[in-house]
């Protein structure tokens, strides 16, 4: 039987023991607002933009069984759509909806590089994208209506999928647990257990996805870092060649002083440091901020709000030195002004500018903060507007 805990009751280091990356969570009553964030008009209209990632899934009704169709859609595309049996699935709200964005203040317990995006899907009744498996953990929350989530009791041991469709479905899924998630109830799901959500009515979920690297994947592109930024540079060299008894055998000795080579080449832990911290905070999507005039920051009243740019992937590496990544870009800092480095990576808030440039003038981190506005990472918030001050695009 799946745990159930209620949302008050969620206690980070307990979850990351017991549960993160091992076996599956209900937790009840998390997040009512969730009600009135997003209307499926709403999300189809985000699925109508250019930039923005978006599947509708038809079970039935479309060219075969469960063919996708991929965004940008127009509005035809939805008026044409079968009564039910289909889901619209949109990538990356939380950079488009700031109501979106703070479900993830809620999961920081998870450091923000695993973080992926949030996905938020709608069907009618009887909509699913049937049952599969994934190999990220995820944070399945519950939206407007309800949902049942079916979820195998042992992680999937073989992914026997049904050939020839759009999309990997199990073909059989019936060793299963049954769940009932209401609006804010959460399930978290460890990778390799496989699911099946169906839409009891109009059901929206908001997936909270996690991104775990890939090991070749991983070497592979740092192999193309080594190239473009490695600054070792050996030709092979064998003064103590000793003469063989054959010429065609590529020796022992020969070998070792290769890999060695290749080792001490791929080894720079300040290469690969860097490397990671660019790599994983590649955007996803190609959403940029505008340049602004960082002399705004002359004007502003203590009062006045700044707030990061909620398509930036930031984080910090803080070993023998201080580095910020944003975007795939690196910014080397003075390790005193990690204080607003951290403020900044830790949670993307909105900052009071007398708290922020406080915080700054103590560790002189003023001209980090200029670089950031300067650059459109930071921005100041619109007074005018309640809630539309982040949508910037
Ligand atoms: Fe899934």
């Amino acid at each position: 039987m799946c745990d159930q805990i209620n949302f008050v009751d969620l206690d980070p280091q307990g979850f990351l023991e017991n549960y993160w990356q091992k076996k599956p969570l209900l937790i009840k009553n998390g997040f009512a607002y969730l009600r009135e964030v997003l209307e499926p008009e709403e999300l189809a209209g985000l699925s109508c933009e250019q930039g923005v990632e978006s599947r509708l899934i038809l079970e039935k009704g479309g060219v075969k069984p469960w063919e996708v169709r991929h965004g940008p859609f127009e509005e035809d595309d939805f008026t044409t759509l079968p009564q039910d049996s289909w889901t619209l699935l949109v990538q990356g709200v939380e950079q488009w909806i700031p109501e979106v964005y703070q479900l993830l203040e809620s999961f920081r317990f998870v450091p923000n590089w695993r973080v992926d995006d949030v996905m938020v899907s709608y069907a009618p009744d009887g909509g699913s994208v049937g049952a599969h498996v994934d190999q990220y953990d995820v944070f399945l929350i519950q939206g407007f209506g309800q949902r049942e989530w079916r979820i195998g009791k042992e992680p999937l041991k073989e992914e026997l999928i049904i050939p020839g469709l759009d999309v990997k479905i199990l073909q059989e899924f019936n060793d299963y647990e049954a769940l009932h998630l209401d609006l804010g109830d959460v399930l978290y799901l460890p990778p390799g257990i496989a699911h099946h959500g169906i839409a009891k009515g109009r059901s929206m979920t908001y997936s909270v996805g996690f991104r775990a690297p890939h090991n070749k994947e991983l070497a592979g592109h740092f192999a193309d870092h080594v190239l473009l930024h490695g600054r070792r540079e050996v030709m092979y060299r064998d003064p103590d060649l000793e003469l063989q008894e054959s010429s065609g055998e590529m020796n022992q000795a020969s070998l070792d002083r290769l890999f060695r080579e290749v080792q001490a080449t791929l080894g720079d832990r300040d290469l690969f440091n860097d490397f990671v911290g660019r790599y994983m905070t590649l955007p996803k999507y190609d959403h940029k901020p505008e340049p602004q005039d960082p002399t705004c920051l002359d004007d502003l009243r203590d009062d006045d709000v700044l707030e990061p740019f909620l398509g930036a992937r930031m984080l910090y590496q803080k070993t023998h030195k201080l580095v910020l990544y944003i975007n795939g870009e690196p910014f080397p800092v003075e390790m005193e002004a990690l204080p607003v480095v951290k403020a900044l990576c830790d949670s993307k808030q909105a900052f009071l500018w007398g708290e922020l440039k406080s915080a700054a003038l103590r560790c002189n981190g003023l001209g980090l903060l200029q670089d950031l506005v300067k650059e459109g990472w930071l921005l100041v918030a619109d007074p005018t507007e309640d809630d539309g001050s982040r949508k910037e695009s």
